[in-house]
C-alpha cells in the first residue's frame, strides 16, 4: 500500500467515525458482544500471564488498546482506581498519562495493600491508599472529592458495592467525566485464573455486575452514556466491559 493510501484510509476513518452516533442511553445497548466464552478463555490465556514493568496487569490486550485511546482523548486530571491488587494497573495508567504529558493524579484504592508489588510501591506517580469501598464514603469523602481536578476517569474493578460507589461519586462527577465499570461481560472467567490454569476450568462471571450497572443506570441513563466508539472499537461490545465506557453528559 502506498502511503497516499494511508492518508486516505486515515481521513475515511474520520469521516466514518465522525458520521456515527458516539454516546447512547443504555436502553439502547444489547447485552451481547461478539466475544464468545471460547475466544474470551484464550484470550485470558495471555491475559492472566501480562504485566506492566513486570507487575501483574489484570486487563486482556482489547481494554488495553481502549483505555490507552481514551486517556490520550480525555487526558483526564483525576484517575480513581476501585481495586489495585499488584498495582500494576495504576502504575500503568499514570505511566501513560507521563508520556502523554499529562499532569494527573492517579489514586488507587484496595483493601489489602500489602498485595502490592514492590515496583508500584517505588512509584511516585501513584497514590495508593488502603481501604474498604464497603464504606466508600469514609475513603472519599466529599470535602476531598470536591478538590479532585475534573475531568476524571474513574475505574471499577474490584466488584464490591458496585452501586454504592456508583451512586456516591454520581454526587460530584462533571459533564466530560468518564467511568469505566470493568467485567460487565458476563462471558468473562468468574475465577482469576481461568483460561490460563488448566485445573480450574472456565465458569462464567454471569451478569451480575451488568446488572448493578443497569440498576444504577435506572433513572441515570441520559446523564451516563455509553461510549460506543469505545465499546464497540473492535466489534460490538468486544471488550470485558460490556456497555461499561460511560460519559457523564
Ligand atoms: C481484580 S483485582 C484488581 C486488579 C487491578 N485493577 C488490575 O487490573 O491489575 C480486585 C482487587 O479488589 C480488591 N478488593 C476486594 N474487595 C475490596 C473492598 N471491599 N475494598 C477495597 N478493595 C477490595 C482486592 O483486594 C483485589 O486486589
Amino acid at each position: 500500500m502506498q502511503n497516499s493510501e494511508y492518508h486516505s484510509l486515515r481521513d475515511k476513518i474520520t469521516k466514518e467515525l465522525r458520521n456515527q452516533v458516539r454516546c447512547v442511553p443504555i436502553e439502547e445497548r444489547k447485552d451481547t458482544g461478539v466475544l464468545s466464552a471460547e475466544l474470551m478463555s484464550s484470550i485470558c490465556h495471555g491475559k492472566y500471564q501480562l504485566c506492566w514493568r513486570g507487575v501483574d496487569i489484570m486487563k486482556d490486550p482489547l481494554d488495553l488498546a481502549i483505555v490507552q485511546q481514551l486517556l490520550w482523548e480525555l487526558k483526564p486530571r483525576t484517575v480513581i482506581e476501585f481495586g489495585a491488587y499488584k498495582g500494576g494497573s495504576a502504575l500503568w495508567a499514570a505511566d501513560m498519562l507521563k508520556m502523554f504529558d499529562c499532569k494527573s493524579r492517579v489514586i488507587s484504592v484496595d483493601i489489602d495493600l500489602s498485595l502490592l508489588d514492590s515496583e508500584a510501591k517505588k512509584s511516585t506517580h501513584v497514590e495508593f491508599i488502603e481501604g474498604d469501598l464497603m464504606q466508600v464514603e469514609t475513603i472519599f469523602p466529599a470535602e476531598f472529592l470536591k478538590t479532585l481536578e475534573h475531568p476524571w476517569f474513574l475505574v471499577e474493578d474490584a466488584h464490591v458495592n458496585v452501586k454504592g460507589i456508583l451512586e456516591h461519586f454520581d454526587h460530584f462527577t462533571e459533564p466530560g467525566d468518564y467511568i469505566c465499570i470493568e467485567d460487565t461481560n458476563p462471558l468473562a472467567p468468574a475465577v482469576s485464573g481461568q483460561g490460563l490454569v488448566k485445573e480450574l476450568g472456565y465458569t462464567l462471571f454471569g451478569p451480575k455486575k451488568l446488572n448493578e450497572l443497569k440498576n444504577f443506570l435506572s433513572g441515570r441513563s441520559q446523564t451516563y452514556m455509553v461510549d460506543q466508539r469505545y465499546t464497540d472499537m473492535f466489534g460490538y461490545n468486544a471488550t470485558w466491559n460490556m456497555n461499561g465506557f460511560l460519559k457523564r453528559m
